[in-house]
């Protein structure tokens, strides 16, 4: 008879208990799966959650994307660098000619299927490493990476009256949004959100602990803005904090015959120059939802850091007629608490950037129709919600992530203004046949998208990485150079390449084949 991983192990569980059967040393006995056995040689069992724990499934449950719910042997739940290092050293020595096995590593857990979560392995989940603080003295605020952002705003409003870069839904986690950069809605006046990080805290595969900064560790600091899962375990960001001045926010709803109202909008407002716009931010998403009784509607997010009600930045959008709008001073704790997108669908996402012209936004708005009609006939209207997105990216970003020390997200191969696109779909209610079909749908919209991109002259190769699909090389999109630099920074902190090969999720160096 087969079994699931999570049956044998509580068969295993239960068999050990009633023949109170001790296999190790006296910590605990042995689950069988080499990563996990791999703790009995620590005093760290206590922080393993099998299976057969009642807390194993909330945690399953808590990832974001329903379709990343996947069941690892054990989760390992560090609650300090120190337990971490020492979990890496006895995992690096675990497992010898055992069968196949890797390692998963999760922040918030916001991503897709396979990236921050593993069925066959172990996953490190950071969890409960979520504490934030101030230091006045330094001006930084330090965010340990299991934390979700909503919890690191209020945290720092209510201990010193700041806060930093981060995300903009309440809900996405600090590790992974900060490794792959972070789009905020301070990012027009500081940066993606890893250009604020003036120090990482970082467990190498040795089991080290280091610390990357301008002055120590210079390469390693560098490569992890926005390089991702490819040089080590980041246990703390230390950010540049600003006062927490209430942002002016709102939220619109527009109908999508103002569709083109709405993108010389868009064109109009990422056009501005860094000194008229960098106080200002707007994101706008078409979107398909089934709880609203039109097939498409347009929402716009506008805010003003600096918590001016009297901005100019949204004039062309304002003029819009909206069905719904709000403009008031909110914190960015409330903003962020109260912008959580709903997970528990099973998501499938692309992106893609171009240059920022008109016809090609006005293409996206004609192909995200032609899939929503699609997959309304083929999965059903009331299956799926769809979000296709503007994000603005002004030229000048580039030029702060350089200001700040460099990062490696390649941004000035983006020959201009330029609109960071995405679509996702989530799949509300369909089984994997469903799911296959979106991935089809949503990845052949890219490709038209792309050659419109091309015929437009507005063609950018350049993947974020934060929102790529696993099918896009978003590392090689950086850039020769800055895959030159990973590289080389890789093979200094992580000689044999060990997260390379023992934690395949996400975006990986050696996978890089250009
Ligand atoms: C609803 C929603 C809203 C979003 N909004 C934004 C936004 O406003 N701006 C933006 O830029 N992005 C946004 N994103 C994308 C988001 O930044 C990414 O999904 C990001 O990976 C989430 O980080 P996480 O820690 O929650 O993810 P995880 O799934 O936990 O991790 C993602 C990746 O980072 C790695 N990782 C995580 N923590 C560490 C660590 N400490 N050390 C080493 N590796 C680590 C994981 O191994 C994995 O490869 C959004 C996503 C969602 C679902
Ligand atoms: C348990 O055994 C491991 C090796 O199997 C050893 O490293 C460790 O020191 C032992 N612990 C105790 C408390 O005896
Ligand atoms: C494990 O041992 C170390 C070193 O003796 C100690 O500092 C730590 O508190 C112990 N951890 C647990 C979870 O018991
Ligand atoms: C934060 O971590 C602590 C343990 O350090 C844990 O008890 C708590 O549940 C975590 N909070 C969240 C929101 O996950
Ligand atoms: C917090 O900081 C903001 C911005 O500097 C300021 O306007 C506000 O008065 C401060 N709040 C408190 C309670 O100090
Ligand atoms: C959009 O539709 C509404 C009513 O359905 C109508 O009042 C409005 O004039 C239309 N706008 C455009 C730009 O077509
Ligand atoms: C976050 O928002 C929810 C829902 O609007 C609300 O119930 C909760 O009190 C908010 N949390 C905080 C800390 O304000
Ligand atoms: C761990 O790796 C780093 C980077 O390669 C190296 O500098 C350090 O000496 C190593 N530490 C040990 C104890 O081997």
């Amino acid at each position: 008879m087969l079994r699931t991983a999570a049956e044998t192990s509580a068969l295993i569980a239960f068999l050990l208990s009633t023949t109170t059967a001790t296999v190790s040393n006296g910590t605990s006995a042995v689950t069988g799966f080499p990563p996990c056995d791999a703790f009995l040689s620590t005093n760290l069992t206590s922080r393993l959650v099998l299976a057969t724990s009642p807390a194993y499934e909330p945690r399953v449950q808590s990832y974001w994307s329903g379709n990343a719910r996947l069941r690892p042997w054990c989760f390992f739940q560090p609650l300090t660098t120190q337990e971490l290092s020492t979990a890496i050293t006895a995992l690096t020595a675990a497992g010898s000619g055992a069968g196949d096995w890797h390692i998963a590593v999760r922040g918030g857990g916001n991503s897709g299927p396979g990236i921050s979560n593993i069925a066959n392995g172990i996953t490190i989940d950071l969890g409960m490493m979520n504490r934030s603080w101030y230091d006045p003295g330094s001006g930084l605020a330090s965010v340990e990476p299991g934390a979700v952002w909503k919890d690191v705003y209020f945290s720092l409003l209510h201990n010193g009256n700041v806060t930093v870069t981060g995300g903009r839904d309440g809900g996405v986690g600090v590790g992974g949004f900060l490794l792959g950069g972070g789009n905020s809605y301070h990012t027009t006046r500081n940066g993606f959100g890893c250009d604020t990080v003036i120090n990482y805290e970082v467990v190498l595969a040795n089991g080290s602990i280091v610390d990357a900064n301008a002055n120590k560790n210079a390469d390693l600091w560098r490569a992890l803005k926005g390089g991702g899962m490819n040089f080590g375990i980041v246990t703390r960001f230390d950010m540049e904090a600003m006062p927490a001045v209430d942002l002016a926010y709102g939220q619109s709803v527009i109908a999508a015959n103002y569709s083109d109202q709405v993108v010389d909008a868009v064109v109009d407002f990422t056009n501005r120059p860094e000194e008229l716009g960098r106080n200002d931010h707007l994101i706008v998403l078409y979107t398909h939802d089934p709880k609203s009784s039109e097939d498409v509607m347009i929402e716009v997010i506008r805010a003003n850091t600096q918590g001016n009600l009297n901005t100019a930045g949204f004039e062309k959008v304002t003029d819009i007629p909206a069905l719904s709008s709000t403009w008031e001073l909110k914190s960015l704790a409330d903003a962020a608490n109260e912008s959580q997108v709903a997970g528990g669908g099973k998501n499938v996402r692309a992106t893609l950037t171009f240059l920022n012209k008109p016809p090609i936004l006005r293409a996206t708005v004609s192909l995200h129709a032609d899939l929503v009609r699609s997959l309304s006939s083929s999965i059903g209207t009331s299956n799926f919600i769809t979000q296709n997105f503007f994000q603005p990216l002004p030229s000048y970003l580039s030029a702060i992530g350089q200001r700040q020390g460099g990062n490696v997200l390649g941004l000035d191969r983006i020959p201009g203004n330029a609109i960071l696109w995405t679509a996702g779909v989530s799949v509300t209610n369909g089984d994997d046949a469903a799911v296959a079909l979106v991935h089809a749908e949503v990845s052949n919209m890219m490709v038209k998208l792309r050659e419109v991109a091309e015929n437009e002259a507005g063609g950018v190769d350049w993947v974020y990485l934060n929102y790529a699909d696993v099918s896009q090389d978003s590392l090689g999109s950086y850039g020769e150079e800055n895959v030159g630099f990973m590289r080389e920074v890789a093979g200094k902190y992580d000689p044999e390449g060990w997260w390379q090969r023992m934690v395949p999720g996400g975006f990986k160096l050696e996978r890089v084949t250009g």
